[in-house]
């Protein structure tokens, strides 16, 4: 072997497609979550033959198929039959009534929204979907502002099932007690990934990121055992990736030991950002972190003097920050009734 030829030219890469592993990316064969699959296709079912089906709530951490999941059965569903519209909408996005609306309105080929309100775009969605019957996707539904809409779809569509998704396990708890009793949605959570299932997922995608004879076995399994102790695909892709481009920036055709160490000393900065707070849920925190100790109607006060929010939405950002484990709540007896107050965790962050 001459002395340059583990050196990459300006024109070579080690990546064969660099594209699966974007999060987004949705492989062609789903392992490991057959039997969700195939419990929640049966749900489904019965919207077939023109029949009601059930709603279904999912919840999980995050990184561990949930989202690929459903889009997955959207896929084969679509593939199956066109008795039924498959709409996917990610709320993290979307938040309000009326971008969800917009948003179904274009999946179902309906261009006509601009300048029409919300109930009439309600209006010409139930005229298209209850013709057939639909599925919809609400993935990250806990981050949308109006929770009036899923009471909306419920009521309006005929033929349908609503498939909620979301990271926090009390979302269901925070919900409206009348959307709540129309949901009545069958519950899946799903559980991470065992060691072996998230080495099998991410080598399949390192398989066809790299060209062959880059990624040394046992530097991958560093990645995998990462990936694992945290409970998250997503920490395996990204650290793939950037394992890969360290090797390319020393312009060298095989990964190092010194890329894979490179790669992982960047999770701590990857996983901050992996909190996701909207704007209301860091300003609670911050009026928490301003006076620990406050009771729920100090904080709600507060909280409803800037953004006039009702007490249930207040709830839901509560939960969220205790699911991200940012807040402590201790119940404290104060002139005999039992009170939550809030105090914040690792306060440095
Ligand atoms: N069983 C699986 N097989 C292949 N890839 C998977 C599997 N489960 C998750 N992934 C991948 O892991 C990443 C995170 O999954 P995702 O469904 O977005 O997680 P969640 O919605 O639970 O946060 C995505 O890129 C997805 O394609
Ligand atoms: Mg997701």
């Amino acid at each position: 072997m001459g002395m340059f030829d583990n050196f990459l030219q300006h024109d070579e890469t080690i990546f064969k497609e660099q594209l699966v592993l974007d999060y987004e990316y949705l492989p062609h064969i789903l392992k490991f979550r057959e039997n969700q699959q195939q419990y929640i296709a049966n749900i489904l079912k019965p919207l077939f033959s023109s029949k009601m089906s059930s709603n279904i709530l999912i919840t999980g951490s995050p990184g561990i198929g949930k989202t690929a999941c459903c889009r997955h059965i959207l896929r084969e569903m679509e593939n199956f039959s066109d008795k039924i519209y498959g709409i996917y909408i990610n709320c993290w996005k979307q938040d309000s009534a009326y971008k969800v609306l917009v948003d179904i309105c274009h999946q179902l080929g309906y261009k006509w929204t601009l300048n029409k309100k919300t109930n009439e775009l309600i209006d010409e969605i139930a005229k298209i979907v209850n013709k057939k019957a639909a599925v919809i996707i609400l993935d990250e539904v806990d981050k949308l502002k109006e929770e009036q809409i899923i009471y909306q779809l419920l009521e309006d569509l005929f033929r349908k099932s609503l498939i909620l998704i979301t990271n926090n396990q009390e979302f269901l708890a925070t919900l409206d007690q009348r959307t709540r009793s129309r949901l009545i949605p069958e519950i899946i959570e799903f559980i991470p990934y065992s060691y072996k299932e998230t080495y099998d997922i991410l080598y399949e995608r390192k398989k066809y990121a790299f060209h062959e004879n880059v990624f040394p076995d046992d530097l991958f399994e560093q990645i995998a055992q990462k990936s694992f102790y945290e409970k998250d695909i997503r920490i395996g892709l990204f650290l793939l990736k950037e394992t890969g481009n360290a090797t390319e920036l020393r312009s060298s055709k095989k990964v190092s030991l010194e890329d894979t160490e490179k790669a992982i000393s960047k999770i701590s900065i990857f996983q901050q950002t992996r909190i996701t707070l909207d704007e209301e849920e860091k300003e609670i925190l911050n009026f928490i972190k301003d006076k620990p100790g406050s009771s729920t109607t100090e904080i709600y006060r507060l909280y409803n003097e800037k953004f006039n929010k009702t007490d249930r939405t207040f709830r839901r950002k509560i939960s969220t920050l205790k699911e991200f484990d940012l807040i402590d709540v201790k119940e404290e007896k104060i002139s005999g009734a039992q009170t939550p107050h809030f105090f914040p965790k690792n306060s440095n962050s």
